[in-house]
């Protein structure tokens, strides 16, 4: 049988790295060939945190992290091909996300920026690159995100279950897929966002591992209170949200200065829970099922709190669907990639808030 070979390349919100993955799409059940992980050096995650604002000679220093991510990812694509019999000449696509500097979907004539170089890409693996995914859109007048949510009915949706499919990156965002009902998706809120930014700047730690000190602290109801209290955590869909908004000034302005730091980590876990619990009361009533997937699955004290949260609903990882937890992202955008090519749409109008579906995305041939 012939193969259908697609890479998925994502870089989230979290900042931690680059994620590819090689599919084969030649049956109707998607094969997951191999999987490789790049992490962000330090200085790199420096440099596109200090890009999330306007700074001095911010053009430049965008294209210049274009390339530079682009040569990483480059090198991604190589080392994940080097562990498999393919060859470049046989793929298809990357589809590459790059690394959001901006997601803008409220204001006027809302935009989106992702930094990737995709004609450097192409050049150095001599493979077709799909691009900028979310712009298409938005210029029909949605959100531009989430994305995801198309690719989760694809893979996971069942004819009898109602399952609900929540991806805890850097922004937590979930997938109610009801066999009788229309698709929801949208943004929770913070996922990892705010634990990482508040573990680094206390611990040095790029992340609290399996939330242990977040376990040490007792959370601060009144905080949690004030946080819930954000105008995005009670705006329907459809909505999506990034670093502009839950960023260590947002949380600082609600912090009277004298908790305790594993307090206010204890209290932030319990702010990503009760984000993505009150998103499943309120959306997903009726969902059987829960899988969780993204980094912050692994997070097992955040687990735990979630458990507590949902009671009743059966929680497991996306890997009982056949796609572990750390790939489903990067998944998508190979997904979203040969949607591209064989000229399908991409994207949920009823998600995105778009006018209608819409193929996604640029090529850039190989
Ligand atoms: N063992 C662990 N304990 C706690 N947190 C973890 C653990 N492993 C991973 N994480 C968290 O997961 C994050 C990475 O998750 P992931 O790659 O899914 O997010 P992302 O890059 O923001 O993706 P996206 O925005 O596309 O969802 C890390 O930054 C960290 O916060
Ligand atoms: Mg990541």
């Amino acid at each position: 049988m012939e193969s259908n070979y697609y890479i998925g390349i994502m870089s989230g919100t979290s900042l931690d790295g680059v994620d590819a993955v090689l599919v084969d799409f030649n049956s109707s059940d998607p094969k997951l060939i191999q999987t490789q992980f790049c992490p962000y050096d330090s200085e790199l995650r420096k440099q596109l945190l200090a890009l999330q604002q306007s700074g001095y000679d911010e053009l430049h220093r965008a294209a210049m992290l274009g390339k530079r991510l682009s040569c990483l990812y480059a090198e991604t694509v190589i080392k994940l091909l080097a562990n498999t019999t393919v060859k470049s000449e046989h793929v298809s696509a990357i589809g590459c996300h790059g690394q959001t500097v901006r997601h803008c979907p409220d204001v006027e004539k809302g935009y989106t920026i992702q930094l990737v170089n995709a004609a450097l890409l192409a050049e150095l693996t001599q493979i077709a690159v799909v691009s900028d995914f979310r712009s298409r859109d938005m210029a029909a007048g949605g959100q531009g995100a989430p994305l995801v949510p198309a690719f989760h009915h694809a893979l996971f949706k069942s004819a009898l279950c109602h399952r609900v499919i929540v991806n805890i990156g850097g922004i937590a965002n979930i997938t109610s897929l009801d066999p009788n009902n229309t698709i929801v998706g949208f943004d929770c809120g913070p996922g990892n966002i705010l634990l990482d930014a508040w573990c680094l700047h206390h611990t040095g730690e790029i992340y609290d591992n399996n939330g242990q000190w977040a376990a040490k602290g007792k959370v601060i109801s009144s905080l949690l209170e004030d946080m819930l209290n954000d105008h995005f955590f009670s705006r329907q869909p459809p909505k999506s949200t990034g670093r502009e908004l839950f960023n260590l000034e947002w949380l600082k302005h609600k912090l009277a200065g004298k908790e305790l730091p594993e307090d206010v980590q204890a209290t932030l876990l319990q702010l990503t829970v009760m984000a993505i619990a009150r998103s499943i009361h309120e959306y997903c009533p009726t969902a059987a099922e829960i899988y969780v997937c993204g980094g912050g699955a692994h997070n097992t004290q955040l687990i735990n709190r979630l458990i507590e949260a949902i009671p009743g609903k059966k929680i497991m990882r996306t890997d009982q669907l056949g796609v572990a937890i750390d790939w489903v992202e990067a998944f998508a955008f190979a997904w979203l990639a040969q949607q591209t090519l064989l000229r399908k749409t991409g994207n949920l109008s009823a998600v995105t808030g778009a006018k209608g579906e819409r193929i996604l995305g640029a090529i850039y041939p190989a």
